[in-house]
């Protein structure tokens, strides 16, 4: 069934952060998806998203490593760049990569604004709550808007002992989720949070929660491109809904070219000069 809402109005204002984070009060919900390149930021952008995240599960989806630990920082800046070639309207995010910003927040700051400087993105975003309290105020400071990312952190999958565990005790993530606020974060990830606990940070926070796993009580959505549209094939996490189902549909495409080219079907009259 064809989506019952439209594209996005050309004509409507660029996402700012200060516009982002005053959406809250707005009661509008945020709308966030990842993207790594300049044709699906393009389409992604069109759709109307909020804010458009070049996540480090790039390392994951387009690079094809196990974890979101090995992507470096150029790489990073290099596909924020390609995004934000591609988006108009969106505020473009871009992830800090893992020991980027862990080992100081001099380091931080160091990293983060050459991902500004070279990329063109307006924020970044880094996992940790109390832990990089004083690493976002420095980057606050320092005029380099902060999005938080509490809960589930894929980057520390060894010490939390395997993807999807995460810290459960309420009281400790609800600190984590105040800390980032109080550093100055302009809106917070809750990643595989229970909804319960989703809930009640989104209440007790005056910055926007964005989540992903974590219920319907945040005030937006996260999800990544590739999963939401079926192309990552056989992951299917209870919390992600698959919207459209595009590696059947691509690969119906390719196997189709194939046997068109072996049986001189294609290219037809139609297509040949
Ligand atoms: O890297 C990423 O794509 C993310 C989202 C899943 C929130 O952090």
């Amino acid at each position: 069934m064809a989506a019952d809402r439209s594209p996005r109005d050309p004509s409507a204002q660029p996402m700012t952060v200060p516009r982002f984070r005053a959406a809250k009060a707005k009661g509008h919900k945020l709308s966030v998806l990842t993207a790594y390149d300049h044709l699906w930021a393009g389409i992604v952008d069109a759709a109307g998203v909020d804010a458009i995240l070049v996540g480090d599960t790039v390392s994951m989806v387009v690079q094809g490593h196990s974890t979101t630990l090995p992507v470096t920082l150029d790489e990073i800046i290099y596909h924020t760049e390609m995004v934000v070639r591609g988006t108009r309207h969106a505020l473009v995010i871009a992830d800090m990569p893992f020991l980027s910003f862990q080992v100081s927040p001099s380091q931080a700051i160091e990293n983060a604004g050459r991902i500004l400087k070279e990329s063109g993105a307006a924020a970044v975003k880094l996992e940790g709550g109390v832990s990089q309290a004083e690493t976002i105020r420095a980057l606050t400071v320092a005029d380099i808007p902060v999005m938080g990312h509490i809960g589930m952190k894929p980057q520390s999958i060894h010490s939390l002992g395997g993807m999807g565990k995460i810290q459960r005790d309420e009281d400790g993530l609800v600190q984590d989720a105040k800390a980032a606020e109080a550093a100055g974060a302009f809106a917070i990830v809750l990643e595989l949070i229970p909804q319960a606990i989703a809930a009640r940070i989104t209440r007790e926070l005056t910055i926007p929660t964005i989540g992903i796993g974590a219920g319907p009580g945040c005030d937006g959505q996260v999800l990544v491109l590739y999963d939401m549209l079926g192309l990552t094939g056989e992951f299917h996490p209870r919390f992600l809904k698959k919207f459209a189902d595009l590696r059947s549909e691509a690969l119906e495409a390719m196997t189709r070219y194939v046997a068109e080219v072996q049986a001189g079907t294609f290219p037809g009259p139609e297509h040949s000069h």
